[in-house]
């Protein structure tokens, strides 16, 4: 599999009253073509502002990219102008955000709101773009795509806002999508179908998911491989199967116990203990010691690396570091 996107040593800081706020620091990931990649981890962990960054949005958010690359296809994003990073955004990279009525525009038409898109990224016709648009309402399953294009974002409901977005992040062939939370604010038996409908598509357009989410059983549904953050960097990184079979990292041990079994006996959900530490609080060692039942030592005072295993995996803690196949 060849790689879409690769992400290096991404750090992105805040800053209040010049003490820096280290919202992301020292991310590595790629994700490959085709692949869904979910990044999971508790509020806080850095997955917004990682995705914010990999978007070029990081500025207007009032952040700052401090170090990395963003690789998408060889190419480093870091390095763009903001007009460049214009036609990366919604072209090469889209997004969808937890709550649709935001992104969209209360004032147009759905029609207008897709149309627009097409003519400026696509440089179609408006005629040819009305075309498109409609066949990409049908897709996301609108029995009625040319009444949908009169229609106002505020006469929808949720779940079909969310489609509209969905039609809206895949009509000019992205490589990437990037859904952030995208059907948190959506009743549970409308999420499901959401997601496949999203997965569907882009498996069908061969376009790569980041997926943004702090459900774990949604990611076990949709998602390739996972990527699990903690207090601004990655401190796991395995396929599903690997990671629900055999979590190695404290940390992903404790987010897999959080989870209800439905199905069989019911068991009790054993959170993690504590909290995630303010990201201006940070230990000096190991984030997760003050938390971590197999805490060393060691682990006090000194900063693990996110190593890779002999079997591929990553993880970061020193309990693997005698398996670990470099530094
Ligand atoms: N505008 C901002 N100013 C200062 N700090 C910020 C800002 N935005 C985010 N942060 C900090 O960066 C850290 C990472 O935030 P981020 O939004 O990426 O978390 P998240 O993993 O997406 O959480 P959630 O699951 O709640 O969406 C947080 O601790 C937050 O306090
Ligand atoms: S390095 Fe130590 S504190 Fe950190 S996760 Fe591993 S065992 Fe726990
Ligand atoms: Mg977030």
């Amino acid at each position: 599999m060849s790689t879409l996107l690769e992400v290096q040593n991404l750090k992105t800081y805040f800053f209040r009253k010049k003490e820096a706020i280290p919202a992301v620091d020292g991310v590595d990931f790629t994700i490959n073509k085709g692949e869904t990649v979910a990044l999971v981890g508790e509020s806080g962990s850095g997955k917004s502002i990682t995705s914010l960054s990999i978007m070029g949005l990081i500025e207007g958010s009032g952040g700052k990219l401090m170090d990395g690359s963003i690789k998408l296809e060889g190419q480093d994003l870091v390095t763009y102008s903001e007009k460049e990073l214009c036609r990366i955004r919604g072209n090469e990279v889209s997004m969808i955000f937890q709550e649709p009525m935001t992104s969209l525009n209360p004032v147009l038409t759905i029609g207008e709101q897709i149309t627009e898109i097409l003519i400026y990224h696509k440089k179609m016709s408006k005629k040819e773009a009305s075309k498109k648009a409609i066949a990409l309402l049908k897709l996301v399953g609108f029995s009625r795509p040319e009444q949908m294009m009169k229609d106002y974002p505020h006469r929808l409901s949720g779940g079909m806002r969310q489609r509209v977005m969905i039609a809206i992040a895949l009509s000019c062939d992205p490589k990437l999508l990037i859904a952030d939370e995208p059907t948190t604010a959506l009743d549970v038996t409308i999420q499901a179908q959401v997601l496949a409908l999203m997965k569907d598509l882009c498996q069908e357009f061969g376009t790569s998911i980041l997926l943004i989410t702090h459900d774990l059983g949604v990611m076990s549904e949709v998602a390739d491989r996972v990527i699990v953050m903690y207090c601004g960097q990655v401190v796991e990184n395995g396929t599903v199967e690997e990671l629900f079979e055999q979590p190695l990292h404290p940390y992903t041990e404790g987010l897999l116990d959080s989870i209800p079994v439905i199905d069989g006996a019911i068991q009790p959900l054993t959170a993690i203990k504590g909290n995630v530490p303010a990201p201006d609080q940070l230990p000096s060692g190991c984030r997760f010691a003050p938390r971590c039942p197999k805490a060393m030592d060691r682990c006090i005072g000194e900063l693990p690396k996110l190593r890779t295993l002999e079997n591929g995996r990553s993880v970061r803690c020193f309990l693997f570091e005698e398996e670990a196949s470099q530094t």
